[in-house]
């Protein structure tokens, strides 16, 4: 299509893939069936329904209900094989809930991806704290703990997203009390603390930087909602002041995306909080260009970056988007420069200078979040913009051409995975 449409209407978000995953991950933690509701539509959730079945779980997943439903039996296994590890890193999650449920996991260690070298050293200290031995081998992060856990004071280095909940996982079934300080903050981290809290563990502080834990002997299996996906509301949040439209969305939760936000008001847009949601409205004008650093939650969130450098591509004047969290997270930089972007990498900051019109042009998705700011940059060029890699868009969007029709943009989902705009 020709890009141009003002994005209007509303679109509704779905549970956050990054908390869906780990509650399947947590629901490990008790014998019994456990049922997850608002889980999101997505490749990544039928990838950890197979992980937990080859742990000896029946997992029913119902996409359109947005219902996972897991029977966990009394006795699981604990290895997490390379096939899935390896389509699916958020896998690394069921590594704390099988220390603590089996006193093992081998768990196969992940590859790099395409936003950057992400180690697990501090996932491996946070459960050595606990009384795990860990160690690597032939492909696994093997980690045992035969007597059980106990609790333990420690300080992550870094707020690791994914370190903090493997130490809460193994924390709640382990003897005595553990302290985790420099915790990540994240909702997605409150999300998995309610469900732990509903099934019995005894946690304080999720949210803050301190979480206490006071391990218990058991869990039980529970209902629980998976909490509102911040980071595709973010993208519309993003996608309306883009396309100079006005967009409510439906179920996102302004308060999780606030530093996000910020950046759309300072940028020219309106944002009002509304009883299901929150609105973005343009107003029609041509945003102006802001500066943006990434930084763990409550700043900047990382995974919001790539919408922020696309629509400082054609906002008006200059600004730099500086990325603190992932090394080559600069991805959607050179497609975007395939659109008449003008733009220049230094080290962690991209320089970006606004031109009045993007021109349409073939372009690559290389991760979800990419992929779907190629998307929105593909509504304000002109001509055809074809993303390819579309199936990357998948992972994190379910539907994402079906909304963006809902609101007015001419977009076709090819089923040869590109995406044409
Ligand atoms: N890090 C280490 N050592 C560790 C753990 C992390 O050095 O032991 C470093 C990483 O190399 C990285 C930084 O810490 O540079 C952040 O990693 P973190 O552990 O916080 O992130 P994660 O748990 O691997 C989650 C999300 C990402 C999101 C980040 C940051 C999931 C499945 N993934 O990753 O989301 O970008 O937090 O908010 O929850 C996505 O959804 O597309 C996505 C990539």
């Amino acid at each position: 299509m020709v890009g141009g449409a003002a994005l209007r209407g509303e679109v509704a978000v779905a549970g956050a893939k990054n908390s869906a995953l780990k509650l399947m991950a947590v629901a490990l933690l008790a014998t019994g069936r456990s049922r997850l509701t608002n889980v999101p539509a997505i490749l990544d959730v039928t990838i950890m329904a197979e992980l937990l079945r080859r742990l000896g779980c029946t997992v029913d997943y119902d996409a359109a209900a947005g219902v996972v439903e897991i029977d966990v039996p009394h006795d699981i296994g604990h290895r997490a094989d390379y096939d899935l590890v390896r389509a699916l890193r958020a896998s690394i999650s069921v590594l704390g809930p099988l220390v603590a449920r089996c006193g093992a996991a081998d768990v196969a260690v992940p590859g790099g991806d395409a936003i950057g070298s992400r180690g697990l050293d501090l996932h491996a200290a946070g459960l050595e704290a606990l009384g795990a031995t860990v160690h690597v081998t032939h492909g696994f992060l093997v980690a045992e703990a035969p007597e059980g856990l106990h609790g333990a004071e420690i300080r992550l280095e870094f707020p690791s997203v994914g370190a903090t909940e493997n130490v809460l996982t193994a924390a709640v079934l382990a003897h005595g009390r553990t302290r985790l300080e420099n915790a990540a903050r994240e909702p997605e981290i409150v999300d998995i603390a309610q469900m732990l809290t509903e099934m019995g563990a005894r946690i304080t502080g999720a949210g803050t930087s301190v979480i206490e834990v006071e391990g218990v002997r058991a869990l039980t299996p529970v209902e629980h909602a998976v909490v509102p996906d911040r980071i595709a509301a973010g993208t519309w949040a993003f996608a309306a002041a883009a396309t100079r439209g006005d967009v409510e969305v439906v179920g996102g939760v302004a308060e999780h995306l606030s530093a996000a936000l910020e950046l759309v008001k300072a940028s020219g847009a309106e944002v009002t909080v509304t009883d299901r949601g929150f609105r973005v409205d343009s107003g029609g004008r041509r945003p102006k260009a802001v500066d943006v650093a990434t930084l763990p939650y409550p700043g900047f969130p990382t995974d919001l970056q790539p919408f922020a450098i696309t629509c400082n591509a054609f906002f008006v004047n200059e600004a730099t988007v500086t990325e603190n969290l992932f090394e080559a997270r600069f991805r959607t930089v050179q497609e975007l420069n395939r659109l008449g972007a003008e733009t220049r990498i230094d080290g962690h900051h991209v320089m970006v200078h606004g031109v009045e019109r993007l021109s349409g042009a073939p372009v690559e998705a290389s991760d979800i979040r990419a992929g779907a700011a190629l998307v929105i940059a593909g509504l304000v060029a002109d001509g055809v913009t074809t993303v390819s890699g579309a199936q990357h868009i998948d992972r994190g969007y379910a539907g994402f051409a079906e909304s963006l029709r809902g609101l007015g943009a001419d977009v076709s989902r090819e089923p040869d995975e590109d995406f044409f705009l």
